[in-house]
């Protein structure tokens, strides 16, 4: 949890201690790894990256390998396109992440960790790199985790400007000084991670999470959010709304609450067309669904998403196959092209929607994308794959005049 406001976090171990800082590792120490473990799972925090996986059960697998040697990464690669919150929180709250990998990485009995970072977020990681510095003079790290016996080096890894780099496999491979190619799972790194050992990874605003439930406890923590998905996420909010940037809100709140009260509406004053919730694979949500809770169940019953919180609001004066066709692209672009479904559909998607786009479509080409759909399910090495069709069936589901004015005049219905 973000105590205050975000911008003005507390960056010194000095202002980080004075907030209570590190009382939750120095308590841990005494209550021992498993403490951490329970404490965590009975949180029912969920990881911030994406996927929601629940923390305390990915730890937990971690920590009952009977390998020895385990590690620990945190996530700060965002490349997911309109996400900044990784970088807000690198930047301002850097010992908050970094206790709460300490935390992890006593918890499982790692005695190495990495902080991943996006190689464009220079000061992030200068940020993060005082940080350790500070933490290791103040015996937070090092040889004697704050007096447990236990040791533990942390180390950054600049995290390489591609989408699929900052996939759990693929990040662990590049800290190996290898590609940042995702592979093929099972096994999970939590059984055979980096250097085939068990590995925790999490993003970077899960490990903030964990202070605070250390320090107030599970039961403070579920107070907010969802029964399924507790706690406070950050949203980023894009630069078409009055107050655009990254703000803390509780899980569960309505999507109309965080673009009008938290965002203040669109700048512009039009009318909300649509809004991608949770970052470009995510399924579109119309402007009679902003009731809906941001959270993991009422946005995949409207075949969309939480994702990583960043919004993405669609005014009624864009056109969908514009905004589709570019996501389209993007895909196919970052496809990695090691698994052949992957990068045949990909660039069949994105044929799909500029030959459609530019007025060179048709209707027997919008019938394509389900049954590619279909056949690339439960395909490729990782989640790339199926992350082109929520968006693009929900907007030619929601959206038909959209497409249909496109292949017939070969332009957009609303040309701004
Ligand atoms: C193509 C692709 C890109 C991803 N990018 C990120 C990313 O930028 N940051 C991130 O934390 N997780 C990203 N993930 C998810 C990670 O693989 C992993 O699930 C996550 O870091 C785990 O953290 P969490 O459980 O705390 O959410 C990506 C996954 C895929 C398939």
């Amino acid at each position: 949890m973000l105590t205050k406001q975000l911008g003005t976090g507390p960056q010194t171990f000095d202002e980080y201690r004075a907030e209570g800082g590190y009382e939750a590792l120095t308590k841990a120490v005494t209550t021992g790894p498993l403490s951490v473990l329970e404490a965590v799972q009975a949180s029912g925090l969920r990881g911030r990256g994406g996927a929601g996986f629940p923390v305390g059960l990915k730890w937990s697998l971690a920590a009952s390998q009977v390998e020895a040697t385990r590690y620990v990464v945190a996530n700060g690669g965002e490349d997911e396109p309109g996400s900044r919150k990784d970088r807000i929180l690198m930047e301002d709250y850097p010992h908050r992440i970094l206790e709460g990998l300490l935390l992890a990485s006593y918890a499982i009995g790692a005695e190495e960790a990495f902080v991943y970072v996006n190689s464009t977020y220079e000061h992030a990681a200068s940020q993060i790199e005082r940080a350790i510095g500070e933490a290791t003079e103040a015996g937070m790290l090092g040889e004697n985790v704050a007096g447990s016996g236990h040791p533990l080096q942390v180390r950054i890894q600049a995290a390489p400007q591609q989408y699929v780099a900052s996939e759990d496999s693929a990040a662990i491979r590049v800290i190996e000084g290898r590609e940042p190619l995702p592979r093929q799972k099972p096994p999970f790194p939590t059984t055979a991670g980096l250097h085939g050992k068990p590995t925790v990874v999490n993003n970077v605003e899960t490990f903030a999470n964990i202070p605070a439930i250390l320090l107030r406890g599970a039961d403070w923590f579920r107070r907010q959010g969802t029964e399924d998905n507790p706690g406070t996420m950050l949203f980023t909010l894009p630069a078409n709304l009055r107050r655009p940037g990254v703000v803390e809100a509780p899980i569960g709140l309505s999507l109309r609450e965080l673009i009008e009260e938290h965002g203040g509406g669109l700048a512009s004053g039009n009318a909300v067309k649509a809004v991608m919730p949770g970052g470009p694979s995510s399924g579109l949500v119309t402007a009679t669904d902003l009731e809906v809770r941001m959270d993991r169940q009422p946005l995949t019953a409207l075949s969309s998403a939480l994702g990583c919180g960043a919004l993405r609001v669609i005014e009624e004066s864009e056109c969908v196959v514009e905004i589709l066709d570019s996501i389209a692209q993007f895909f196919q672009e970052e496809s990695c092209g090691q698994c052949p479904t992957c990068q045949m559909e990909t660039n069949a998607l994105a044929r799909i929607t500029s030959s459609i786009r530019t007025g060179r479509g048709s209707q027997a080409m919008l019938d394509q994308i389900p049954k590619l759909a279909a056949f690339s399910q439960g395909k490729g090495f990782c989640g790339l794959i199926s992350m082109p069709f929520p968006p693009l069936m929900t907007a030619v589901r929601l959206f038909p005049e959209d497409w249909a004015y496109h292949i017939e005049h070969g332009a957009c219905p609303s040309p701004r």
